[in-house]
This record gives C-alpha cells, sequence and structure tokens, in this order.
C-alpha cells in the first residue's frame, strides 16, 4: 500500500519478536510493512491504527452477518457472561441454540457444538468414518476445510503439483503433515462428475465421506455447476458414503438454512461456524439423528470450550436477529447491486472478468471468461486482482489482500456504502489499467 503506515508497521516490527509473522494466522500477514493492524471495527467499517477507515468487506473472513461490534449481540453476550462463563455444565441456551440451528437448517436432527470450523470438520470426518466404519475420505481441489492435517490437502498448493485432473495427486498443504495420511485422502477437481464417478466406480467402498464446501469459498466462489451437489448426494447414496457439506462460509449467510436451504440439498453431515455467532466463537456439527446418535457410544467428541457462554450467547442473539429480521435479503438486494456495478465497470473499462459467488460472498476473477475448479480458476490474473485490491484499500474499500477470499457483505452496509464503494472501485479501475 502506498499510504502511510507508520503504526501499523512500528506494531508490526514489534509483534515480529512474539508472534511467528508478527500475527496470529498465516492469512493475516499480507507482507512486510504492507498488514495493516487494526484499531476498531463497528457496522460495516474498520479502522487501522493509522487512522484509515475502509468499507470492510472481509468481514472478518465472513463471520460478520449482522455487522461488526453489533449491540444487540453484544448486549446478550454481556448479560449472559455475568452468569457465568464456562461451568463444565450445560445452559439451558446451549439447548436453545441447537433448537434454533435444527429449526432453521433442513439437514439437522442433532448437533454437537466446537470452537472453530477445524474443528467441526475434524469431528465430523471422525463420526463420519466412525459410522461407516471406512477411512478413506474424498475432498475437492482448492476447497479449505480448516488447519486439521486430514484435509489439509492440496488446498492452496501450485495447481501444477496436482498432476493429471484425471488422477490427481494429493498435495499437503503444509510441513508437518504426516505423509502417510496421504493414504486417507483422494483429492478430485470441483465440477467434474465424470471424473468423481470413475474414482467411486473404483474406490466408493473404502471411502467414509466426501466434504465439499457448497461453493468453492476459498478459491474465488466457484459455484457448483448445476446439479454438481445433487450428483454428489446420489453417489453418497449410492457407495453408502456420508456426505459432509461443509457450510462454514455459506452457513447462516446465503440463506438463514444456509446452501442446503439454498440447493435443496439434504447432505447426512454439515459443518457450520462464521456467521452463526456474528464473529464470537462457536462452531457446529450436526446432520442426521442416525449418524449423530453414536456420539457417545463408542464415539468420542468433546472439548472444554465447546459451549462457551460468550460464543452460545452470541450464536442465540444472531439466530433470533436472522429468524425476525430481512438480513439475508437485505444482504441479497445490496449484493446483487455491487456485483451487478463491479461487472459494469469492468466491462466500460473491457477488461474481461467472471463474477462468481452469491451476493453475500462472491468474487470476481480478471482475464478469464469461465472457471469451474482451482485449475482454471488459477489462469486469472492475480496480479492484476491485487493491484486492485491495493489501489481500493488506498482508497478506503478493503477486501481481502488474497485473491481467492471472497467479498463479504453485512446487514450494516447499505446503499451508500455500496455508492461510495461503486465510485471508489471505478477510480480504483482506471488507475490499475493506466
Ligand atoms: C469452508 C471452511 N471450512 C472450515 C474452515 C475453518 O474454520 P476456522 O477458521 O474457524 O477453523 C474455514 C475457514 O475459513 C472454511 O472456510
Amino acid at each position: 500500500m502506498n499510504a502511510p503506515m507508520p503504526k501499523s508497521n512500528a506494531l508490526q516490527k514489534r509483534a515480529w519478536k512474539v508472534l511467528p509473522l508478527g500475527v496470529n494466522s498465516n492469512f493475516r500477514f499480507w507482507g512486510d510493512g504492507i498488514t495493516p493492524y487494526i484499531q476498531k471495527a463497528k457496522g460495516a467499517y474498520l479502522w487501522d491504527v493509522d487512522g484509515h477507515k475502509y468499507i470492510d468487506y472481509r468481514m472478518a473472513f465472513g463471520p460478520i452477518i449482522l455487522g461488526h461490534a453489533w449491540d444487540e449481540v453484544n448486549d446478550k453476550v454481556t448479560s449472559e457472561i455475568e452468569q457465568g462463563i464456562l461451568a463444565a455444565m450445560t445452559y439451558e441456551l446451549e439447548i436453545e441454540v441447537a433448537e434454533k440451528m435444527v429449526k432453521l437448517c433442513p439437514g439437522l436432527d442433532m448437533v454437537r457444538f466446537a470452537c472453530s470450523g477445524t474443528e467441526a470438520t475434524m469431528h465430523a470426518i471422525r463420526v463420519a468414518r466412525a459410522y461407516i466404519g471406512r477411512e478413506r475420505i474424498i475432498k475437492f481441489e482448492g476447497m479449505y476445510h480448516g488447519f486439521q492435517d486430514y484435509t489439509l490437502w492440496s488446498t492452496y498448493a501450485p495447481v501444477e503439483a496436482y498432476g493429471n485432473p484425471r488422477n490427481p495427486i494429493p498435495v499437503p498443504s503444509s510441513s508437518g503433515i504426516p505423509r502417510s495420511l496421504n493414504q486417507m485422502v483422494v483429492t478430485l477437481p470441483f465440477n467434474a462428475p465424470d471424473i468423481l464417478e470413475r474414482t467411486l466406480k473404483s474406490i466408493g467402498e473404502q471411502v467414509a465421506a466426501i466434504i465439499v464446501e457448497p461453493c468453492m469459498g476459498n478459491c474465488g466462489a466457484i459455484l457448483p455447476q448445476k446439479n454438481f451437489l445433487q450428483f454428489i448426494r446420489k453417489q453418497c447414496n449410492k457407495y453408502g458414503i456420508v456426505m459432509i457439506l461443509d457450510e462454514v462460509k455459506t452457513g447462516f449467510r446465503i440463506a438463514n438454512g444456509g446452501a442446503q436451504e439454498y440447493y435443496r440439498i439434504k447432505p447426512d453431515l454439515t459443518t457450520y461456524a462464521k456467521a452463526l455467532a456474528n464473529g464470537y466463537p462457536l462452531a457446529a456439527f450436526g446432520g442426521r439423528k442416525e449418524i449423530m446418535s453414536i456420539i457417545g457410544h463408542g464415539v468420542a467428541q468433546g472439548g472444554t470450550f465447546t459451549n462457551n457462554k460468550p460464543g452460545v450467547a452470541a450464536a442465540w442473539a444472531t439466530l433470533t436477529i436472522l429468524q425476525r429480521e430481512p438480513v439475508i435479503k437485505t444482504i441479497e438486494t445490496l449484493g446483487r447491486r455491487l456485483m451487478g456495478g463491479i461487472g459494469k465497470i469492468f466491462e466500460e473499462q473491457g477488461i474481461p472478468y467472471c463474477m462468481n459467488g452469491y451476493p453475500a460472498m462472491f468474487s470476481y476473477a480478471i482475464g478469464v471468461e469461465e472457471v469451474s475448479d482451482q485449475r482454471s480458476w488459477n489462469a486469472s490474473d492475480k496480479e492484476h486482482y491485487l493491484a486492485l485490491a491495493e489501489a481500493l484499500m488506498e482508497r478506503g474499500v478493503m477486501p481481502d489482500y488474497d485473491p481467492r477470499e471472497p467479498w463479504f457483505l453485512c446487514y450494516a452496509h447499505g446503499e451508500k456504502e455500496i455508492d461510495d464503494t461503486l465510485t471508489i472501485f471505478r477510480e480504483a479501475v482506471k488507475t490499475v489499467k493506466r
């Protein structure tokens, strides 16, 4: 960024001494001297320590569905934590949140809470394996299911390492992941029903679960092609495989009932986190009663913080607001305007692009006309995307610095923020083009 960031840079220097890369997640490090440190966030806005104000489209990687520091959520948390935070026993409020989730999400008969999306996917995979008595799982290239070792494969490696799409090579996304786990994971390109079908013909009866994000929420928001999710559902039925829909990003964001409501599909298990509690730490996984009921009968699941009161209270308030107000509808209307406006600007400037995702969670790939999986997305002009992201940030609009990460909207974004964003976007596109 060209905007001066003396305070951020000083904090970064200090942080480097005690935090690897000066941050608490690799994804929050944008580079030396260009990583903002944050002062505060409220509604649709974020302020960095140097006093720059941004219309925020990162929404903390998606959890903020209402707005930053939403008063009603904070008030509920504050009143609840006065009655204690952790008791290593169950509060009534947890049951109420579970009841709300079961009511809203078509695929849920029962749920269990966790603290992060990573934990939720890890638990869901264990339960699936235990239920079906098999060990291998299938995941799709470019999909991210958290930092646990079972799924951190072919997530953001250079796609050249993935081999031929008909016979992909699972590539670990970190040192330290046991190599032997590649016996457990099969990676496939998204939106390729023929490849999935062929793979299952050969190993279908060894597969415990297919884990899939409804869209490629960690790679440019690429949507499932027509009936691809339904095709997965059918193949799971055919081979007795557990279908795990990872709704950590889409849950309580693209519909009150998430992608399973949106696509009318019933997975066997589903994972949630992010928008469930508008930024407070709570995650969950759940699904069919027959599967969930094995937990506690030879199948382990738990955690000291899985019923942390701030997270549970925030989820209670967030779900109450989602049930009461047209949150998703409002976001959808504004998001559609923003997507359309951005597309129009690219067209005016003669820049090839393709728009992906949902109004609440979208992205654009520059320089390509269609993308269907991580391999085709990789051909997009990521340098152009980055240069544009920098020009936007200099002008007060903050998308993520990583082109794989979608733009997220929240209930606090209004017409004014969309108007301002489009004005700035037009200016930024022209600057970068020049
Ligand atoms: C689809 C999906 N699953 C799982 C995770 C992991 O969630 P968490 O960061 O809460 O561990 C993420 C995080 O971005 C995600 O997008």
